[in-house]
């Protein structure tokens, strides 16, 4: 798919999308679509429950009067609330909307409502990410019907005044649009095929964007005490891995890092735990926290960040076998604190113990962020609207509330105590992995907490948010979302560089 910023000039083949706001109101490319057609747009909007509102479509097949194949008028809702989610949400729209058809170009003009808050560079850039992000398709493993399932856009062309500012502006969106595939590619890629050897693999390919990428093997952890980690993975077939990537990019070279780090199971079939069959689909998906955190490490090469990171990803795979760990098993973690396994379905946590301590006593972070889809209480809690956010540090917790709600990835923080914690005491060790029946995500990630020493820490409990069944949100067009890369991104670009 070709991208454009041009200025605005006459559409004389294929889709030209306008904007109204609620009322609604033209816009002024709106108008003028509307007189150049005789009124086409003013006839249909009287005969349609087209109000402006997001999300809403006015659609002109072939209006007489234009070149274009099809007029689309998209809502952009209050003036006042139209910002760059808006802008994206717009875009998308229109683009979802040619699924099922055969339009190959899509040009759109979309004024800045005088009151809202995109505008200008900022606003073409948002809108080329909302049209880029809804043109994300997976079918790698189509060998037929392709044309039902494929695009055929071919040129997106974004109106703007200034398309030397709005080019610039699209670089660092870009950068994440394209990580934000590469994380959906792994969280769509089959288990068979995405092991954990699989998987370090591609975070090795990275190191061309001068990204460091490290590989450790099972003995190499074995060596560093990650009993925690390596439990999890011993009844797979396939070696577990840890990842380990950097980027340097701060002017001072010694400035210690952020820290991201990745539950990375591959596939959780709960071990001897065993998952019943419906829990059991779409454990693939499982690894979603390292897709996001590959995919921020990405992000943040390309668009070349001032900023030093590191990313730390624990791969397994959840297998039972006769190798397998028991429930009743005790484990020794990296950290020396032991670990009563009382349900190798609670495998997360064992894993992110060893990941977290190994993040925070190699690179000494200013932070550490984990992301793991880690519960599926917090699909109860929150369902698929907000992540789940745990901390220890107020501040990086509010910068994270405020970067999710610029991006359209927000996140809701849950309690964290000490009453909690008891609920974690084991007959025979120093803790168990599993807290009571109740408050499920709160235990996990309270878990968690014994793992992190002196560093600022963010849990996100994103088992709700990685992948998504039938309900599609407006930018995600595939079941793996990406969910993470743009929220790290924006943290990282609004308070870490410079
Ligand atoms: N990967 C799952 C959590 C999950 C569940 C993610 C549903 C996405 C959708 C995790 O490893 C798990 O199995 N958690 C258990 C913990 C329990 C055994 C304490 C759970 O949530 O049931
Ligand atoms: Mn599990
Ligand atoms: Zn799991």
């Amino acid at each position: 798919m070709q991208l454009s910023f041009v200025a605005p000039s006459a559409v004389n083949s294929g889709v030209w999308v306008v904007g109204a706001v609620a009322g609604p109101a033209l816009l002024p490319a709106a108008e003028r679509a509307d007189k150049a057609s005789g009124g086409a747009i003013s006839r249909a909007l009287a005969v349609n429950r087209f109000t402006g509102k997001p999300g809403q479509v006015l659609e002109m097949l072939a209006p007489a009067g234009i070149k274009a194949s099809r007029l689309i008028v998209v809502g952009l809702g209050k003036p006042e609330d139209f910002d760059a989610n808006g802008a994206e949400a717009t875009t998308a729209t229109a683009v979802g909307r040619l699924s099922g058809t055969t339009e190959t170009e899509i040009a759109f003009e979309i004024d800045a409502p005088k009151t809202g808050k995109a505008r200008g560079a900022k606003l073409a850039a948002h809108l080329a990410l909302g049209a880029k992000l809804k043109t994300y398709a997976f079918n790698q493993y189509r060998t037929k019907d392709l044309a039902e399932h494929e695009s055929k856009l071919k040129k997106v062309v974004i109106f703007t005044a200034n398309p030397v500012a709005a080019k610039k502006a699209w670089r660092p969106c870009e950068a994440v649009a394209d990580s934000v595939f590469l994380a959906r590619d792994l969280v769509n890629e089959p288990p068979n095929v995405l092991s954990p050897v699989e998987f370090a693999r591609r975070a090795k390919g990275l190191s061309k964007l001068g990204l460091k990428v490290e590989v450790l093997s099972e003995d190499q952890m074995k060596k560093l005490g990650m009993g925690a980690l390596l439990g999890v993975g011993q009844g797979s077939e396939r070696d577990s891995q840890l990842v380990v990537l950097q980027w340097q990019g701060a002017k001072k070279k010694s400035a210690s890092p952020v820290a991201f780090v990745g539950k990375g199971v591959c596939f959780d079939s709960g071990g001897l735990s065993l998952k019943p069959a419906a829990s059991m689909m779409g454990m693939k998906g499982d690894m979603g926290g390292a897709a996001a955190v590959i995919g921020t490490m990405r992000t943040l090469a390309v668009r070349k960040a001032r900023v030093n990171a590191v990313g730390v990803i624990g791969l397994v795979e959840n297998m039972p076998d006769g190798k397998a760990q028991r429930p009743d098993d005790v484990v020794k973690s990296m950290s020396g604190q032991t670990i009563e396994v009382l349900n190798t379905d609670a495998e997360g946590r064992l894993v992110l113990a060893d990941a977290l301590w190994y993040a925070q006593t190699r690179f000494k972070p200013k932070f550490v962020i984990d992301l793991a889809t880690l519960t599926g209480a917090i699909l109860i809690a929150l369902g698929v609207e907000y992540a789940g956010l745990f901390s220890n540090d107020d501040k990086l917790s509010e910068r994270l509330i405020e970067a999710g709600k610029e991006v359209g990835e927000p996140v809701w923080r849950l309690p964290l105590g000490k009453a909690y914690d008891k609920l974690l005491r084991s007959k025979i060790a120093d803790m168990k992995n599993i807290g009571g029946p109740n408050a499920g995500s709160i235990t996990a990630a309270q878990f968690l907490k014994r793992f992190v020493e002196k560093t600022p820490w963010v849990h996100l409990d994103i088992a709700g948010v990685a992948w998504q069944d039938n309900e599609q949100k407006p930018l995600i067009p595939s079941w793996g979302t990406g969910w993470g890369v743009r929220l790290l991104d924006r943290l990282v670009a609004d308070h870490y560089e410079g």
